[in-house]
């Protein structure tokens, strides 16, 4: 820790946090502010978001921000970047603290820079977003709290206003959601799962195929179609804890999958095409348009991969393992 003391400011601070994928994604109805209460079990992909902050000396608020991501995907680098949110969100927590006259680093206005470095296609469905703000918010806290100090509970419990994902990303590795996905426990798990990660150029918005699915289920209450739902998550754990992705690929299930194909109906399409290629099984990937495709191992994700991009345009796959780690500190000087 090259220039950093226990309790002295840091310059700056780098920290990492990881997409995911929704092994199981049960939703319930609407509540009254929109969102819709799941029953998840999320695990984290080692698709790496890295996110840098450095204080900038006699300047006060964010400085800028920077993106750059191993996919070439345009990211926003003003105040609608999610990773921006969460720095705000810790000065807003810091704030707090200095009015209750917690003694701090660092005034909550110093001057940060934010650079990011992408490693999650922005795709939609594995939460590259949220992940970019789960590592910026354990990176920020430093500037105010020796890490012994950070207070996490209050971070954890803050951050889902950022994002429903957000805090899993904080988490990591695997875990039960329910509330909106931020009330976590954490589940134990056996093995390493190989995936591939199919993208579409096409985006779809989350909003929308949630109440695509309301609509789905009004039709199913009126008779008008059948109610399809996922199960509890109960096989799905018990798959996870004997490390079979064979096992694991029978449980896999989402809610929003019907909704985000008829809203995309070119999704048919790419899951048709895993299983043609011999994946275990295909799924899309939260509210998509990502199709997670899950392999028996490492060399049959590589030729599932070969296959599928062989066979369809306009898609881009990736090869993940999961599970992966929550937002942790990796640098600090
Ligand atoms: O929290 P996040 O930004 O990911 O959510 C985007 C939108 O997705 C919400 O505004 C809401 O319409 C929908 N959503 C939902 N129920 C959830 C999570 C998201 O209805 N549990």
């Amino acid at each position: 820790m090259p220039g950093a003391s226990q309790h002295g400011a840091p310059v700056t601070v780098t920290a990492e946090a990881y997409g995911k994928v929704n092994l199981l994604l049960g939703v319930g109805d609407a509540r009254t502010d929109g969102y819709h209460e799941l029953t998840t079990v999320f695990q984290s992909m080692d698709l790496r978001e890295t996110v840098t902050i450095t204080r900038v000396e006699s300047k006060t608020g964010i400085q800028g921000l920077t993106a750059d991501s191993v996919f070439d995907d345009h990211v926003p680098t003003d105040s609608t970047n999610l990773a921006w949110r969460a720095v705000e969100l810790v000065r807003e927590v810091a704030r707090e603290h200095a009015a209750q006259g917690a003694q701090l680093r660092n005034s909550p206005d110093v001057g940060l820079r934010i650079d990011i470095r992408k490693g999650v296609p922005m795709a939609g469905g594995m939460a590259g977003g949220s992940a970019d703000a789960a590592a910026a918010i354990v990176a920020v806290a430093e500037f105010f709290w020796p890490s012994e100090f950070v207070p996490i509970e209050e971070l954890h419990a803050r951050a889902v206003t950022l994002g429903a994902d957000v805090p899993f990303c904080l988490l990591g590795g695997t875990a039960l959601g329910t509330g909106i996905g931020e009330d976590l426990s954490p589940i134990l798990t056996r093995g390493t799962y190989h995936w591939v990660m199919v993208t579409n150029k096409k985006g779809l918005s989350t909003p929308t195929v949630f109440k695509k699915l309301d609509e789905q289920r009004q039709l199913a209450a009126e008779g008008q179609r059948p109610d399809v739902r996922v199960g509890d998550p109960g096989q799905v754990i018990k798959a996870l804890r004997s490390g079979s992705a064979e096992l694991l690929a029978a449980q896999l299930g989402n809610d929003l999958q019907a909704p985000a194909v008829s809203l995309l109906p070119e999704l048919r399409e790419t899951l048709g095409l895993a299983h043609q290629a011999g994946a275990l099984r295909a799924i899309v990937s939260g509210s998509g348009p990502t199709v997670a495709v899950l392999c028996h191992d490492e060399e049959h994700a590589v030729e599932v991969l070969a296959s599928i991009t062989g066979a369809a345009r306009g898609v881009r796959a990736v090869l993940a393992t999961s599970p992966a780690s929550g937002a942790r500190v990796v640098a600090r000087t």
